[in-house]
């Protein structure tokens, strides 16, 4: 059956630079789309499709705007190029990069309005609020800044205090000032338009909705919490409406004196930008030639908005894409959100029942994803960790990098993500470049100089050694093809690594530098690099979703066709190109070099028209108000020194392990050397101080359970791999872990 998919990220602010934060989500976003694409390829029928736009509306940008003396859309404008460069560099490819300022998501936006109105769940009451009277304006809570209520920290934001971490009403704050002009606040009423979440409709909905796997495990827990038991109405209504002056949509039939809140048009954009990419898609008049492909897959389309992207194939058999086939309610389509998990408030909640009750169709699945620490904290401008594509991309130049590592961590789950540097250096160059580019770089050359570059057919490849590897690499098919289906990204690039520490050892093995110099031995030499490059081939095929770039430069290397998921079981046959040298190692000191002017960026306030770095935190907070639901979500309370939270356990990658060796160290008087199998491609040597206790022939084929992520020690007898958990007591004796019968080596503990 065809599939017929529709994929969005979360829209980013207009407000400030992408960052790697960002990026993690866009990512994410691009491998699975990629991946999908080539697994459901367009010419089989399958329609897969990504948008995302800019998220341009609300009062920071208004104000933001008037401080550099320039308008609104002349900001958004120019932050959307920004924004769309960024992701271009990286590779990330939406089919349409919009921006929620669009005709299309205004239509969408009043006419779900309207209908909600018509369905009577929208109820206009009067509420009271800050007002600026200097600057003649309601102020969102973090335009008020005052003394905390609680500790009486100077200068705190309207919603909540940075020094003790206390939540309150902007009303609470001791002496109120506006950030705006400085003038002292007035409390003023003024009327709000409110979306009836706590309608026994819109309740009964959430409720059915939250539990239809729609959600990951986590993220229902989460739901059934603030949805309250059964019976219990835990959900209030929705301020949807800002008053003029605000730079957003209109509500129809308010005299341009209210305008939607900017949360209220933001996923609203996701259809606005699906609607673009409809209208984009006409197929030409008879008139016009060439014709223009569809739209599907290709890279970005330059700096070029409206031009559709290139497909394998013309228009010949092309449906165009129909916005309402999309959007109706029961549409045999699919849709899928890709966000942060500090926003599934407003995708599970409002997004849905809005949906629901204006006549469309809900989500079929959100993917939330936990958010970046780097080196194991909150990005942090003052250590040089908050750091923005561009100056990435200014400094390690290469995107696929930082593409290939956060696959690489990504699971499918919403754990925290960890960019660890030194790591990121230690495993792009040992798997990438060790591992992958090693097999063409060693076996290449010998069929350009040896053999004039052509490769040995399919029938000469008869080495049973050889042929069994291309068989076993095509057997993972299905295994990769799922983790990268289930977002197990990590999952299928260890699968991937084994592969190629298969390909590997097969070079090791035949040696083609011995063969190269002994006599008579042409057609070994040549059947050994051509097993060795189809090998390549096909890893670069499983890592072509990840790698998009390189796999283009292996693909015009090799002289095929750009790889699709179904070549997998292809050889290659005919010449090759010269091997010219595809990826180089990344140097440490670029890391150094981009921390240090992440550092430097550290100067006041950006210059107008320079690009603004703020925290993760301040751009949402500047944007949204949801404070409440976003401190359950993400703050990890200061409340006792004593407790850690769960983001911090969660950064304890406890494993379990299968002994599959363990024996004496010379010399050591504590220590045994101990191999643990998790699951990865390599075991892990762990040297571990309970020889007092344990008999290395006791400890063979047994489980226990390491700490796996536990930076690598370099010890006298040799470098340890992390460390395995024993208990101990004031008695003497030492114990080591066991889990229960069933668990499997590589298996999480949490
Ligand atoms: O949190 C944010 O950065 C928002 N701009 C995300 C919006 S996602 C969607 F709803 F548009
Ligand atoms: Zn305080």
């Amino acid at each position: 059956m065809s599939r017929k998919i529709l994929v969005t990220s979360a829209l980013p602010y207009a407000n400030g630079s992408i960052h790697l934060g960002h990026m993690l989500e866009h990512i994410q976003t691009d491998i699975w789309v990629r991946f999908m694409k080539m697994r459901y390829p367009a010419q089989e029928g399958h329609q897969i499709y990504s948008v995302c736009a800019d998220d341009t509306h609300g009062a920071p940008i208004m104000l933001r705007a008037e401080k550099e003396g320039i308008t609104p859309e002349q900001l958004i404008d120019r932050v959307w190029q920004e924004h769309f460069d960024d992701f271009a560099a990286f590779h990330v490819n939406y089919d349409n990069y919009g921006s929620t300022n669009s005709n299309e998501t205004k239509e969408c936006a009043q006419d779900i309005y309207r209908k909600l109105k018509e369905a009577g769940l929208i109820e206009v009451r009067s509420i009271e609020q800050f007002y600026d009277p200097v600057k003649n304006m309601f102020l969102p809570d973090r335009f008020i800044k005052g003394e905390c209520p609680k500790c009486h920290a100077k200068d705190q934001y309207g919603d909540n205090c940075e020094v003790c971490g206390a939540a309150y009403a902007p009303t609470d704050l001791i002496e109120p000032f506006s950030a705006v002009s400085g003038a002292k606040p007035e409390l003023r009423n003024s009327d709000h338009y409110f979306f009836k979440l706590s309608d026994p409709r819109c309740q009964a909905f959430l409720r059915q909705w939250t539990k239809s796997d729609t959600l990951q495990p986590e993220a229902s827990n989460k739901m059934q919490e603030w949805l309250g038991a059964e019976g219990e109405s835990k959900l209030t209504d929705w301020d949807i409406s800002r008053d003029a002056p605000y730079f957003g949509f209109e509500i129809p039939g308010t005299d341009g004196k209210k305008f939607f809140y900017v949360w209220l048009d933001a996923p609203v954009g996701y259809m606005g930008s699906f609607k673009q990419l409809c209208e984009k898609q006409t197929p030409p008049q008879p008139s016009l030639t060439p014709p223009l492909p569809p739209c599907q897959g290709g890279e970005n389309q330059g700096r070029e908005r409206t031009a559709p992207p290139l497909i394998r194939g013309g228009w010949e058999g092309f449906a165009p894409l129909n916005f309402d086939e999309y959007w109706k309610p029961d549409s045999n389509t699919e849709l899928y959100h890709f966000i942060g998990k500090d926003i599934l408030y407003f995708h599970a909640l409002f997004w849905p029942a809005m949906l629901q009750h204006a006549g469309y169709r809900t989500p079929t699945k959100l993917f939330a994803h936990g958010f970046l620490t780097v080196n194991g904290e909150k990005m942090s401008k003052s250590r040089g960790t908050f750091i923005t594509a561009k100056s990435y991309v200014d400094h390690i130049k290469n995107t696929e990098y930082l593409r290939y590592y956060y696959a690489a961590k990504l699971n499918g789950t919403m754990e925290d993500i960890d960019l660890s540097l030194e790591d990121f250096v230690a495993k792009v160059n040992s798997d990438l470049v060790g591992k992958y580019i090693n097999i063409a770089s060693r076996t290449a050359g010998f069929v350009s100089k040896k053999f004039g570059g052509v490769i040995a057919t399919h029938n000469q490849i008869s080495e049973s050694r050889g042929a069994h590897l291309i068989g076993k690499f095509i057997g993972s098919e299905t295994l990769i093809a799922e983790a990268y289906e289930n977002r197990d990204f990590g999952k299928a690039i260890r699968e991937i690594m084994r592969l190629a520490d298969s390909a590997n050892e097969y070079v090791n093995d035949q040696a083609p530098w011995v063969l190269a110099k002994q006599g008579g031995q042409e057609e070994k030499l040549r059947e050994v690099c051509s097993v060795s490059l189809n090998l390549f081939r096909m890893l670069t095929l499983y890592l072509k979703p990840i790698l998009p770039k390189l796999a283009e430069q292996v693909e015009a290397f090799l002289n095929i066709a750009p790889l699709a998921w179904s070549d997998i079981d292809q050889i290659l046959d005919g010449k090759i190109n010269d091997y010219a040298h595809l990826m180089t190692r990344l140097d440490p000191k670029l890391i150094e070099a981009m921390v240090a002017a992440n550092q430097e960026s550290l100067t006041p306030s950006p210059s107008p028209g320079g690009r603004g770095v703020t925290t993760q935190s301040e751009q949402r907070h500047a944007a949204h108000q949801q404070n409440e639901v976003k401190k359950e979500m993400t703050e990890t309370g200061k409340a006792s020194e004593s407790f850690i939270s769960i983001d911090d356990f969660m950064k304890v990658d406890l494993r379990v392990a299968r002994i599959v060796n363990a024996e004496h160290v010379e010399g050591a008087e504590k220590l045994l050397k101990l191999t643990l199998d998790i699951g990865e491609a390599q075991p892990r040597t762990v040297f571990a101080g309970i020889k007092s206790a344990y008999d290395p022939e006791q400890l063979k084929g047994r489980m226990t359970v390491m700490v796996a992520n536990l930076a690598p020690r370099k010890m006298k007898f040799g470098m340890s791999e992390g460390m395995v958990l024993a208990a101990s007591g004031n008695e003497p004796g030492l114990f080591i872990l066991s889990p229960d019968d069933g668990a499997q080596p590589g298996m999480r503990i949490k």
